[in-house]
Parts: C-alpha cells; sequence; structure tokens
C-alpha cells in the first residue's frame, strides 16, 4: 500500500507539472528576462482571424504592427494621416495587456514618394524633406504618446557592406536624415524608447557600421536605446557564433539589444536577408516540402530555434524584447519572400494554429538561464 501511494503522489506531480508546462506561455516563461511578442495586422487584430488573434492574446507578451503603422499606410499623401488601423492597434495592446512597439517611423521602403517630390514632381530640397520627416514623426509619435514603449525610428539604412543604403532621404539629406529622425521622435515623446532595427545585423561590415552610427548619435547627444537586430534566419546562415558576435560589439557600443522580427526559413534559401525589392522565380526544387516537413528536417529546425533562444537568454541583461515576425505558418511573409507561393514553416504555430513542440522545449530552456539582473 505505502509504494502504491508514493507512485501515485509521484505521478500526480509529474502530471502537475506537465501540465503547468502546457498552460505556460513563452510570454509568460521569460518574463523578468526580456518580452515576447509577434507581429501583427488587422486581420488578427478584427478579430476576422479569430484564432490567430485568440493566440497572439494568451501567448505573448508583446505586439507590433507589421504594416500599419509605416509611412505608406499610415500617411499615404501629406495632407492625409489613416490613424483607424493602427488605432485598433494601440486598443488591440491595451486589451491584452501588451506592451507595443511602433515599426517604423522612416524607412525606405513603404514610403509614398510624395515625401521626395515638389509640385514640379522635382526632388524635395533637403529643408523640405527635413520639415517633412518633422511633421511625419511629430504626428504619429504625438498621437500614440504614453502608449508605445518604443519606435524603430529608422529602418535598414545600410548595406551589408557597411555603406550607407542609397536611399531617397539619403540622396537628399545624406546620413544626417538618420540623426534628425532621432532629434524629431525624442522632441515627439521624451519618454520612448528609441531603436535603429535592420536586417542581417550579424554581418560584420553592417554591426560595424552600425556601432559607429550608435557613437555618433550618443556624440550628438541623441538618444538611442537599443538596436534592433531583426534576426530573420535561414537553415545555416546566421551563425550563433556570428549572432554572439554581433551582440558582442553592441553590447560594448553600450545599447541594449531587440530581437524584432525573428524567424527560421525552413526552406532552402537563394538569397539571405530580407531586402523586400528582391524576388525569384519559383521552382519545385525551392519549395520541397508542400506535403509537410520530413522528420530529420524538423529536427534540425528545432534544433536551430534552441540553439538562437539559447543564445538571447544568455544575454538576457541586455536583450529586452524577442519578437517573432508572425502567428501561423499560414500567414508568414515567408510563404511569399523572396520566392512567391512557397510553403514555409517557421512560426511557432503550425497552418492548423496548433502550438508546434518546440514551444514547450523553448519555455523548458527558459529554466536554464538564470535571469541576469538588467544592465
Ligand atoms: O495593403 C495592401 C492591400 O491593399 C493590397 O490589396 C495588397 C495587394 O498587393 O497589398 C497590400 O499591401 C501589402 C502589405 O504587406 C500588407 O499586407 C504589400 O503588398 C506587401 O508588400 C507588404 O509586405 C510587407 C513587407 O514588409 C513590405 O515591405 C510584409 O507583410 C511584412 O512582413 C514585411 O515586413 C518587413 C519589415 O517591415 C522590415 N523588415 C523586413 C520585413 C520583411 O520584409
Amino acid at each position: 500500500m505505502k509504494y502504491k501511494s508514493i507512485y501515485a503522489i509521484a505521478a500526480m506531480c509529474c502530471l502537475a507539472s506537465v501540465q503547468t508546462m502546457a498552460q505556460k506561455t513563452l510570454g509568460e516563461a521569460t518574463k523578468g528576462k526580456f518580452l515576447f511578442g509577434t507581429a501583427v495586422n488587422m486581420q488578427q487584430v478584427n478579430g476576422i482571424n479569430a484564432a490567430e488573434s485568440a493566440i497572439i492574446a494568451s501567448e505573448f507578451s508583446a505586439i507590433v504592427p507589421e504594416n500599419d503603422m509605416k509611412p505608406q499606410p499610415i500617411h499615404p499623401t501629406e495632407d492625409k494621416f489613416n490613424w483607424d488601423n493602427a488605432d485598433k492597434i494601440v486598443a488591440f495592446a491595451e486589451k491584452n495587456k501588451q506592451i507595443l512597439t511602433g515599426h517604423c517611423l522612416i524607412w525606405h521602403s513603404q514610403v509614398p514618394n510624395w515625401f521626395f517630390v515638389d509640385a514640379e514632381g522635382k526632388p524635395a530640397t533637403p529643408e523640405v524633406l527635413k520639415e517633412r520627416m518633422r511633421k511625419h514623426i511629430y504626428a504619429v509619435v504625438g498621437r500614440y504618446k504614453g502608449k508605445i514603449k518604443g519606435w524603430d525610428v529608422v529602418n535598414e539604412a545600410f548595406e551589408d557592406n557597411g555603406t550607407y543604403r542609397n536611399s531617397k532621404f539619403y540622396k537628399i539629406l545624406g546620413k544626417d536624415f538618420i540623426k534628425y529622425a532621432f532629434q524629431f521622435a525624442h522632441e515627439a515623446d521624451p519618454n520612448a524608447e528609441l531603436y535603429y532595427n535592420d536586417y542581417n545585423v550579424e554581418t560584420p561590415a553592417k554591426c560595424d557600421a552600425i556601432v559607429q552610427l550608435v557613437k555618433e548619435l550618443k556624440a550628438a547627444g541623441l538618444r538611442i536605446d537599443a538596436v534592433g537586430s531583426q534576426s530573420h534566419m535561414h537553415m545555416i546562415n546566421p551563425t550563433v557564433e556570428a549572432a554572439e558576435t554581433s551582440f558582442k560589439k553592441l553590447k560594448a557600443a553600450g545599447v541594449h539589444i531587440l530581437i524584432t522580427e525573428w524567424d527560421i526559413s525552413i526552406l532552402p534559401s537563394p538569397y539571405e536577408g530580407a531586402n523586400i525589392s528582391t524576388s525569384m522565380a519559383y521552382t519545385k526544387e525551392m519549395d520541397p516540402y508542400r506535403d509537410g516537413v520530413p522528420a530529420d528536417v524538423q529536427q534540425k529546425w528545432n534544433k536551430r530555434m534552441l540553439d538562437m533562444f539559447g543564445l538571447f537568454l544568455k544575454y538576457d541583461d541586455v536583450i529586452d524584447r524577442v519578437t517573432v515576425w508572425g502567428v501561423t505558418d499560414n500567414g508568414t511573409w515567408l510563404n511569399g519572400f523572396p520566392i512567391r507561393g512557397r510553403m514555409d514553416y517557421p512560426m511557432l504555430f503550425d497552418r492548423n494554429n496548433k502550438r508546434k513542440p518546440i514551444v514547450d522545449e523553448m519555455i523548458k530552456l527558459t529554466k536554464k538561464y538564470k535571469t541576469i539582473k538588467k544592465k
């Protein structure tokens, strides 16, 4: 009898811990370490995609608009703002008690052309563009003052070789467009955190250019709280070592780090990075898992997710947020980039809105890392 009751108690304890872990979410498991977020779209925010809307509300401690706060959607013409979607995202975050990040104020993509031309269609003067940037940033940051923890102020201003991207902002204002953007954002909401965001930050030349930018902004007395490493990854690149090297450089530059758009594509990659203007022809070879992912490939992907997540946990003294760029494999941008019409599996929830086993593995992993006090 005595042994039976001990086994029964032991069995009950195991069951209890499995149940607690199953119910636990990544948002909860990473409390005190970093925020765990996701990108959201209006189908989810409006509850049209009810399943994903429910996942977002329960699993994540932070959200970021995938598109609806970008210059094009929110400020399509000089005298017109579209606030509806952004307002709804703010309300959605408040309802779910989630931390909201603004993405993004100044970017060479999804920006309307009126920023850069005068009434005759000729290139705008530096003064005109600077004033248009000020008005845009004051209006958008001002409207959500106190409701947004921080902003991706400038997105993707460097090439992978560390040179400045020759964007229309750069052509007209030179590299100072970045200083103006950070100055205006701070003036519009002095309490908002301000971030520089980019992809392939693990690339040494680009990371060095970003570190130089951080030094120049700080030397100019401008606020920058963190660098956002988008972390759009593939099955091989970037390596854990390359990511860790970039974290060490950014930490040494005196800024915190955000993992802002994390996803690991399981598909063969014709191209590394997230330069949205790149697209390639569809071939069956490049879309090999339409009928599902073979177990050995899934295992490799799981290991890669855990290796990277482990690295994020190791640096939780400077990493303040880890955001995945989507919710389910249905809605990921990677089904359409850089080759349209593929079936990718980069998200934490599958096409049936079911939590993948990797989520519990990641939650288990959080227990292995003592929470390091934030610097
Ligand atoms: O809203 C229009 C809709 O009215 C129109 O009917 C439809 C048809 O073309 O297009 C819709 O706009 C699309 C928009 O997403 C909203 O769904 C754009 O075509 C499409 O290009 C845009 O893609 C977004 C992409 O940024 C644009 O650059 C992706 O959803 C979004 O995931 C992606 O996110 C970027 C980050 O902001 C920055 N880092 C890289 C990352 C991936 O490219």
